[in-house]
C-alpha cells in the first residue's frame, strides 16, 4: 500500500493565500498570532517542516525560513530529540493572556440554566469519607472476580468495542435481571419488559418526562430523595407535586386522596422509606394500589437499597401485586457500587418505547462493556454472594456505629432511628439545632454527613443527620463520631 504523506492540522495556517504574497511572513505571522491567542501553548510541538511543507505545497526551505525566525523572536524553541515546539519561556505570557479571553460571556443565561447551575451545588458528591453513603471500601467492593471478568469480557468477549446497540440494553444482562429480581424481590416481567439505565436517577428523570400531561398533579412522599423532588422543582414545567406525609406505616394514602384524589402518579419507596427507614405495610400497599387502579394512576417504585435487609424477611415489592400499574426502578449503585452507574426499570409494556425513546435522546445506550461483565457476574451466582457478603459487613458496622454514638453523642440533642435495612440511618437532633450548618461544619472537619431537612417540605421539615455505612477503619468511625458529638454540642449551645 502506498505511504500516504501525514496532512498536519493546525487551523491557525488556514488562512495562509499563495496569491497573497510571500508564504514564510505569512507562515510567521499565523503562527505568532496562535501563540498569542493561546491556540498555541508553550511546550506544544510544531509538525516537522517536511510535513508542514506537504500539508501546504510549498517548498520545505519555506517553513524552515519561517521556523528560523519565530526562533530567532524566542517565540520557538528546538532540541534534537524533541523538534521544534513552542518556547517555555513564553509561559507567563500567555496565562496573563489567557486570563484575559477568559472573561465571562455577557450573554445572560436563562432562568432554567440558573437553576440547573443551583442544582448541581446540591448533588456535588461527598468526599469517600465516614459516613458517606454507597462508598465501596474494604470489604465492601467487589471481589477480584469483578476484575477478572472485566479483563475477560473487555478482550474477547461479548464486551470487545462494537458499534452502537440496543437503546434497552443487552439482552443477557436483561434476562438475567428478569430473573434476579423475581427471585429476591417478587418482580413479575419478561426480559422485554426491562430497559438498562445509568442507574435510577436516569429513570426518575425519563418517567418524570413521559408519565405527563400540562397541569397534572403527582403524589411525592413529604420526606424523599432529593433526586425525586429536585426533578420536579427544576426539570418539569407545570406540573404540581403534592407532598404527601409519611407515617411509621409509610405514605398515608388518605391524605393523598384528600389532598389530590385525581394525580397522575405517586413516587413512593416502599420497601425502605427515604430517609426515614421503614417499609409501607401491607395496609398501604393495598390502599396505594387501590387508588391507583382506581384513578388510572401510575406507581413508580424507586427500590433503590431493599437488598440490605438486616432483620426479617422482606415485603415483596408493589410491582409484583400490580404488574401493570407499577414502574420498578432498581439499581446496582447501592449492592455493587454507585461509579458503576447501571440500574434497570421494569416497565408495563406500553411504556418500553416511549421510555426507550426518550433515553436514545439523552445518551442512546448505557455503555455495552460493563453490561456483559454486570450480565455474567450476575447468572454466575457472584451478586447475590457479594450482596450476602456486604450485607454482613453493613450489619457490624452499623451495629458499632451504633453503639459509638449512644456513647459519645448527648442523648437530649441527637438520637438515632436506625431502622433495620439500608445503608444509612438517621440521627435527629433537637429541633433548636440547624442540620445544614451542622453538616457544612462537619464536612469542614472531613465528616461526610448530609442533613436530612432538605428531604422535607417546608411545613415538615425537622433536623436530623443521614448517618451513611461504610466499611471504614473502625478507628476512623470512633474519632468522626466523637468530632461530630463536639459539632454537634456547639451548634446545640443555647445562643
Ligand atoms: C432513594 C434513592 N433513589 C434513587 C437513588 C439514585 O440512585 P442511582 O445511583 O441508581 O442513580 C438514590 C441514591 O442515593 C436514592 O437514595
Amino acid at each position: 500500500m502506498a505511504r500516504m504523506a501525514k496532512v498536519v492540522e493546525l487551523p491557525s495556517i488556514a488562512k495562509i493565500n499563495k496569491s497573497q504574497g510571500k508564504i514564510s511572513a505569512q507562515l510567521t505571522q499565523a503562527l505568532r498570532e496562535a501563540v498569542q491567542s493561546g491556540d498555541l501553548q508553550p511546550g506544544d510541538p510544531l509538525p516537522s517542516s517536511r510535513e508542514l511543507a506537504q500539508t501546504l505545497g510549498v517548498a520545505r526551505g519555506t517553513i524552515i525560513e519561517a521556523y528560523d525566525q519565530l526562533l530567532a523572536e524566542g517565540v520557538f524553541d528546538s532540541q534534537a530529540r524533541t523538534g521544534t515546539y513552542v518556547s517555555h519561556a513564553l509561559a507567563k505570557k500567555t496565562t496573563q493572556h489567557s486570563q484575559k479571553e477568559t472573561i465571562p460571556s455577557v450573554i445572560p443565561l436563562t432562568k432554567s440554566a440558573l437553576s440547573y447551575a443551583q442544582v448541581l451545588k446540591e448533588f456535588k458528591p461527598l468526599p469517600h469519607t465516614p459516613f458517606a453513603v454507597s462508598v465501596p471500601i474494604g470489604r465492601t467492593q467487589p471481589s477480584d472476580i469483578w476484575r477478572k471478568f472485566g479483563n475477560k469480557f473487555r478482550s474477547r468477549g461479548a464486551g470487545v468495542p462494537s458499534g452502537y446497540g440496543e437503546p434497552q440494553g443487552v439482552l443477557s444482562l436483561r434476562v438475567a435481571i428478569a430473573d434476579y429480581v423475581r427471585r429476591s424481590r417478587s418482580v413479575h416481567c419478561e426480559p422485554d419488559q426491562i430497559v438498562i439505565t445509568p442507574g435510577i436517577q436516569q429513570s426518575l428523570y425519563i418517567c418524570s418526562q413521559i408519565l405527563f400531561e400540562p397541569k397534572d398533579e403527582v403524589w411525592i412522599e413529604d420526606p424523599a430523595y432529593r433526586g425525586t423532588t429536585a426533578i420536579f422543582e427544576h426539570a418539569v414545567q407545570n406540573i404540581r407535586m403534592v407532598r404527601v406525609p409519611v407515617d411509621e406505616e409509610g405514605i398515608q394514602v388518605e391524605t393523598g386522596i384528600k389532598l389530590s384524589k385525581h394525580a397522575r402518579a405517586a413516587f413512593v419507596t416502599p420497601s425502605h422509606q427515604y430517609p426515614l427507614g421503614m417499609p409501607m405495610s401491607l395496609a398501604r400497599r393495598t390502599a396505594l394500589l387501590a387508588w391507583a387502579k382506581q384513578q388510572n394512576a401510575w406507581i413508580i417504585e424507586d427500590d433503590y437499597d431493599s437488598e440490605l435487609r438486616y432483620n426479617g424477611q422482606p415485603f415483596p415489592s408493589l410491582q409484583g401485586m400490580a404488574p401493570d400499574q407499577v414502574i420498578y426502578l432498581g439499581t446496582f449503585s447501592k449492592v455493587l457500587f454507585p461509579s458503576l452507574r447501571l440500574g434497570y426499570a421494569v416497565l408495563p409494556k406500553e411504556l418500553v418505547a416511549p421510555f426507550c425513546g426518550l433515553r436514545v435522546l439523552i445518551d442512546r445506550h448505557p455503555p455495552a462493556a460493563d453490561q456483559h461483565v454486570l450480565a455474567a457476574f450476575i447468572q454466575e451466582g457472584y451478586l447475590e454472594r457479594h450482596i450476602r457478603r456486604t450485607r454482613n459487613v453493613y450489619a457490624e458496622v452499623r451495629e458499632y456505629i451504633i453503639g459509638l454514638i449512644e456513647k459519645y453523642i448527648p442523648q437530649e440533642l441527637a438520637w438515632l432511628q436506625p431502622g433495620d435495612q439500608g445503608m444509612h440511618m438517621v440521627l435527629w437532633l433537637a429541633h433548636h439545632i440547624n442540620d445544614i450548618e451542622v453538616a457544612s461544619s462537619a464536612l469542614d472537619a472531613g465528616i461526610a454527613i448530609k442533613a436530612i431537612s432538605p428531604t422535607f417540605s417546608k411545613e415538615q421539615q425537622r433536623p436530623g443527620l443521614i448517618v451513611g455505612l461504610g466499611d471504614f477503619e473502625p478507628e476512623l468511625m470512633r474519632q468522626a463520631i466523637k468530632k461530630l458529638s463536639e459539632i454537634i454540642q456547639q451548634h446545640g449551645k443555647p445562643t
